[in-house]
């Protein structure tokens, strides 16, 4: 029985082309940022242009609009294929309501955060009413989810599915944890904890929020596009097993590295780093499953611009991850928090791991939904590889040295016990580091602008074949 017709790839078809939207945005006004770093007067005295208030919009376009939007088109697509089933609720209208509510928080913070309306919470600014709004579209996304899982034709339970299934399941604990608090109007409200309790709880949320949404979220991903696009099983089921228990398990307990040198309990610090250094051992589990998935077809890096997406993107995860451990060493972490060093290894993971793999499972995707025979133009994927890449390691590369130059300038005294540099002397250096990472930015933000452009070229309703021939006829 073919089963395709049965699908809902409209949601998916929806899901996909807001993901492009908003990764243009989300990473227009990371450019802004990174612009007005350089140049502090470019809000132009416009309050809700500055820096403060565009910050939370760049991150929440980026991690909620962008790689949210990807995660659920993702989700939903892997899911019905996977358990030969169409969305579970669609008699309810289920699916469509996760796309329009989901979209309805995002246009929610675009207003919000430019006024300045925040929680002051990171990664959780959105004010009390969009928390709520939030939680009722994930309450019934799970639905479809887990729905879809119980109407499954066969037995087994792609691994994928068990990814994003942790994503769906612990972002609601998560969610609703940090957020708890008590209102005292429309736009503000309290949050219940205090102090120390309040810092640990939202970097309890904070890291687990890397761990399951940007990353357990985007390994779903990987788990079915890498082979596929490969053409090949993944490398070792059963390190995928492993993998997937080790990595939920672990994840929970590092968020007090967010917390090192703080009033947090000293034990607490110590068992953050513990739990993070083991971290790496599940990480790159994941890493070399990705990778080594593609043994025996090795040419395809060089032949299908789609794979060396999902494969950089994988040797970025490595780097990150092996990064991530390293600095919530203490005694690094001593050098590198509060610089640019934290800012180049978020991207690292964001741009090179989060965004990439997204991009290349797009790409993979959006012939599929439209029903063409593959993207426009591959020299357009080609090109967007390349600028981005390069934009990447700019970023990054800037990032590390402008941080690690901070740490050591900050922590510099003289014989006498005085500070050797000023702060302003510290910010002055950082400049030119500054002007290179906006140069990366803008290169990344350009190769979004292709994926527009040809995602555009792909889709677009196609001149029916009657047309042509009555065209010629009137020729
Ligand atoms: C084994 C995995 C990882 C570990 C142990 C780890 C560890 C760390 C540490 C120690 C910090 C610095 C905390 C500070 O000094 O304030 C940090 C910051 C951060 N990491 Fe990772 N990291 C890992 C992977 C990743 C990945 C893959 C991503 C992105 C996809 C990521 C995103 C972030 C973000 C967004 C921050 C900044 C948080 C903030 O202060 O706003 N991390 N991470
Ligand atoms: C063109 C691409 C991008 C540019 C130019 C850019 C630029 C920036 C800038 C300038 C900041 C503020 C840094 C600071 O406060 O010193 C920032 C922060 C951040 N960006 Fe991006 N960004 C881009 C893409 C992304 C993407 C795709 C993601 C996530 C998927 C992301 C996640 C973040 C996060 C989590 C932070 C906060 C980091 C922290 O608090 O430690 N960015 N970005």
């Amino acid at each position: 029985m073919d089963t395709t017709a049965q699908y809902n790839e409209k949601v998916v078809r929806q899901f996909t082309i807001m993901t492009i939207v908003w990764g243009v945005i989300g990473m227009l006004v990371g450019v802004l940022l990174a612009a007005q770093l350089l140049w502090p007067a470019l809000n132009g005295g416009v309050p809700w242009l500055s820096f403060g208030r565009l910050r939370p919009l760049h991150t929440n376009a980026v991690i909620f609009a962008f790689g949210g939007s990807g995660l659920f088109a993702t989700s939903y697509y892997i899911v019905q294929r996977t358990c030969h089933t169409p969305l579970f609720g669609e008699r309810w209208k289920l699916p469509a309501f996760t796309f329009w509510g989901w979209q309805a928080v995002i246009v929610g913070a675009v207003i919000t955060l430019p006024l300045g309306l925040t929680q002051s919470k990171e990664y959780a600014e959105l004010i009390w009413p969009l928390d709520i709004l939030i939680t009722i579209v994930w309450v019934v996304y799970a639905i479809v989810f887990f729905g879809t899982i119980a109407q499954r034709k066969m037995k087994h339970i792609f691994v994928a599915n068990w990814f994003f299934g942790a994503y769906v399941i612990t972002i609601a604990v998560l969610h609703i944890v940090n957020n708890l608090a008590i209102p005292v109007g429309l736009t503000k409200s309290y949050p219940i904890y205090s102090g120390a309790i309040d810092a640990m709880v939202q970097w309890w949320y904070g890291h687990n929020a890397v761990g399951f949404f940007l990353t357990a979220g985007f390994l779903g991903m990987m788990y079915y596009f890498v082979p596929k696009q490969a053409g090949r099983p993944i490398y070792s089921y059963r390190l995928s097993v492993v993998h997937f228990w080790a990595l939920i398990s672990i994840y929970m307990w590092a968020g007090p590295h967010h917390l090192h040198w703080t009033s947090l309990p000293e034990w607490a610090q110590s068992l953050g780093m513990v739990f993070s250094l083991i971290l790496l051992a599940p990480s790159w589990g994941g890493m070399i499953n990705g990778i080594m998935t593609l043994s025996g077809a090795w040419h395809k890096l060089r032949d299908d611009p789609i794979i060396r997406f999902l494969i950089v993107s994988l040797s970025f995860y490595g780097m990150s991850t092996f990064e991530g451990p390293m600095m919530s060493i203490k005694t690094v972490n001593a050098l590198s928090h509060y610089t640019d060093w934290t800012i180049g290894h978020v991207h690292a993971g964001a741009l090179g791991w989060v965004a990439f793999i997204t991009i290349g499972s797009l790409y993979a995707l959006i012939p599929k939904l439209w029903g063409r025979e593959q993207m426009y133009s591959i020299p357009a994927i080609n090109l967007h590889f390349w600028i981005s890449t390069i934009g990447v390691v700019l970023y990054i590369a800037a990032m590390w040295i402008a941080g690690v130059m901070q740490g050591l300038m900050w922590r510099a005294t003289n014989a006498d016990g005085t500070l050797t540099y000023s702060f302003v002397e510290s910010v002055e250096a950082t400049y030119p580091y500054y002007a290179v990472r906006l140069l990366g930015g803008i290169l990344f933000f350009a190769g979004m602008l292709v994926m527009a452009w040809n995602t555009w070229m792909t889709v677009k309703p196609q001149r029916e074949p009657a047309d042509e021939t009555a065209a010629t006829a009137t020729a």
